[in-house]
């Protein structure tokens, strides 16, 4: 296949049922001890009343939120995993690809208090679909990005550019995701470009692990 952002999005098509069952077995630690937690506060911390989750996969956030009184809509470019997220209790969830969201090609409702992505902006030209994003927002709505931590995970080489994920650490079997890595000021930049003030910034962490588990970016609708 063709161009990296074409092979991650169909990454997600084979591998969208090893992933429900590796969320829904919790076998990932670092969500479970540290990063679930900390976007999930991060939302309720500013007391929304409508949410749409971006990449959303099988769901396990919109349930949080719907259970916490919260309307909180989906989309995921992947139909396997909207359709796990629908069959879980989540009715309002969107089969989209980030390209048809960057280009208005599909209506997936407006007036969003935050929006937010947990791990799931993984593509190199975040630009366009955040700059679609922002439009879908109340005036001073919020975006919420929770992604690895660009120190954590640089291995040396601190600079923009496409990496792969083996998944060797998960049970069952996988392809290789390609994915972009962005250092932090890369997506302070982006943020800004897309017409977003950083609010806050913050970097979730276990206490007895040395570093972050994550990088998590509360920004705000420039007026
Ligand atoms: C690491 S998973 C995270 C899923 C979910 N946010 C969570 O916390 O479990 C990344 C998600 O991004 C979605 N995704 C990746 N590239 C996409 C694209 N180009 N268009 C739409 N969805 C995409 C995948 O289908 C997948 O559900």
């Amino acid at each position: 296949m063709h161009n990296p952002s074409e092979r991650l999005l169909q990454s997600w098509h084979c591998n969208a049922e090893a992933w429900i069952e590796a969320i829904r077995s919790g076998s990932i630690e670092s969500r479970l001890q540290v990063t679930d937690r900390a976007i999930l506060l991060a939302i309720l911390g500013q007391q929304p009343q409508r949410v749409l989750d971006l990449g959303c996969g099988e769901g396990w956030l919109l349930r949080a939120l719907a259970d916490r009184g919260i309307d909180a809509v989906g989309v995921d470019g992947d139909p396997t995993l909207v359709a796990s997220a629908r069959a879980a209790g989540s009715p309002h969830v969107h089969l989209a690809t980030y390209a048809q969201l960057s280009e208005s090609k599909v209506d997936i409702g407006t007036g969003y208090d935050l929006a937010c992505a947990n791990f799931a902006l993984l593509h190199q030209d975040i630009i366009p679909l955040l700059v679609a994003i922002e439009a879908l927002l109340v005036a001073d709505g919020m975006l919420l990005i929770q992604t690895l931590h660009p120190w954590s995970v640089s291995a040396g080489d601190y600079q923009d550019g496409w990496r792969e994920e083996s998944f060797a650490g998960f049970d069952g079997h996988w392809k290789p995701m390609p994915w972009y890595f962005r250092t932090l000021s890369s997506w302070l930049a982006a943020l800004d470009m897309a017409g977003f003030d950083l609010n806050s910034a913050q970097e979730p962490q276990h206490p007895q692990q040395p570093t972050p588990q994550s990088l998590l970016l509360l920004a705000r609708r420039r007026r």
